[in-house]
């Protein structure tokens, strides 16, 4: 998974971020056929106004979304000063922001197809923001649009972002009456056994931060869960990102051993605030799988949710990962949203496959 929640979470807790960047070395050459834009950091003073654009596509007139976007922001807490635009003279054609998450990706945000020069204007501002964030800083650069937003997703893709996968956004309650009917799992230690007594589940300690790091490199092996991702991520990015959704709790999150070896984990955190349990990770190594374990770990989510008064469980998942989306449909899930997430990778040669992974 992408660090990916409902349609209105779409950012981690970040790291810290980096002063703007400089002005002059942002700016087209004058000699360049098409410096038809300058394309420059956003300063303070003019923070609420771009982001008024990026927010309703509008030049003037967007300050009150903004304000609403900056306590938003501040709530969670996003960045939300890292911020570029491209102007045509004195108005700005595009904006573009850009929010770090822990884990080293951030997820770029453009303003709204609008004028005539927009997929020219934020095309070059997309390709500039972008081709200057150091790979020791970030790793991969996603974004998550809307299906109808064709122009923004042109744009995106002439900036060298390639579509990963159509995510589908789903929930279920937590707290429902008929999780009875689908059988409580109190002791999933227990229950896990019943499938096979090599099978043992253990709650995370630190000491086992390296059982976790491969049942999550198992898991990824054939998965069907974003593959393009593999490769592109460390294990320790993938896990800090994961850690960094919502609250960690080692309560809820487990590592699945088959014979002593790690070979899966299920990663819950709440988000207490929205009253909502978030499944930040399933995955299951090839031999694991298809033993209905699954579905024993998610009925596990439910009864959790359940009984820290959670109201709501959420998850995303790859449209095209046939075996999850039935597991999730089965127990009820029902798809509330779809993005396409789209990645520029920023380090892919840095990080062979052999040595790197990267779903979750
Ligand atoms: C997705 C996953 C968690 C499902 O767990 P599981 O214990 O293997 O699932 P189940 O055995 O309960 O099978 C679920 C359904 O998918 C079906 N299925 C299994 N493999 C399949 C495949 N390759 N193609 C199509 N359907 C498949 C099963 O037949 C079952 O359907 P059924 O209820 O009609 O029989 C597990 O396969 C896995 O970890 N995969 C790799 C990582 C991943 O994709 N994680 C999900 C992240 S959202």
């Amino acid at each position: 998974m992408v660090g990916r929640l409902s349609p209105d979470v779409r950012f981690h807790p970040m790291s810290t971020t980096q002063p703007p960047s400089n002005p002059d070395t942002a700016r087209r050459s004058a000699a360049d056929p098409r410096a038809r834009y300058v394309i420059r950091p956003v300063e303070p003073g003019r923070r609420r106004r771009m982001l008024g654009l990026l927010l309703t596509g509008k030049a003037r007139g967007g300050e009150m979304a903004a304000d609403q976007f900056i306590a938003l922001a501040a709530s969670e807490p996003w960045a939300t000063d890292e911020l570029w635009a491209a102007w045509r003279g004195d108005e700005p054609a595009a904006v573009v922001l850009l929010v770090p998450c822990v884990g080293r990706t951030a997820v770029v945000f453009i303003s709204p197809a609008g004028s005539a020069d927009y997929p020219d204007a934020a095309g070059q501002l997309l390709d500039a923001v972008c081709g200057r964030q150091p790979p020791e800083r970030f790793s991969i650069l996603q974004t998550l649009a809307e299906p109808h937003q064709s122009a923004e997703i042109q744009v995106f893709a002439s900036a060298g972002f390639e579509p990963l996968a159509h995510l589908v956004y789903m929930e279920r309650a937590g707290g429902s009456d008929d999780l009875a009917a689908l059988g409580s799992v109190r002791r999933p230690e227990v229950a896990v056994r019943t499938v096979d007594p090599s099978f043992t589940l253990s709650r995370f300690r630190p000491e086992l931060e390296g059982d976790f790091a491969r049942g999550i490199e198992r898991s990824y092996e054939g998965t069907l869960d974003c593959p393009r991702l593999l490769g592109l991520r460390t294990t320790d990015d993938v896990i800090a990102g994961h850690r960094a959704v919502g609250q960690f709790d080692p309560d809820l999150w487990w590592c699945i051993h088959a014979h002593g070896r790690a070979e899966g984990v299920v990663l819950l955190n709440p988000h207490p605030a929205r009253s909502c349990l978030e499944l930040v990770y399933l995955g299951l190594g090839p031999h694991l799988r298809g033993k209905r374990l699954g579905r024993l770990l998610m009925r596990h989510a439910l009864a959790q949710a359940h009984r820290r008064g959670l109201g709501l469980v959420q998850l995303a998942v790859d449209e095209l990962n046939t075996p999850a989306m039935k597991l999730y449909q089965e127990l009820g899930f029902q798809s509330v949203s779809r993005r396409l997430a789209m990645i520029r990778a920023l380090n892919h040669a840095a990080n062979p496959p052999s040595t790197n992974t990267g779903n979750g």
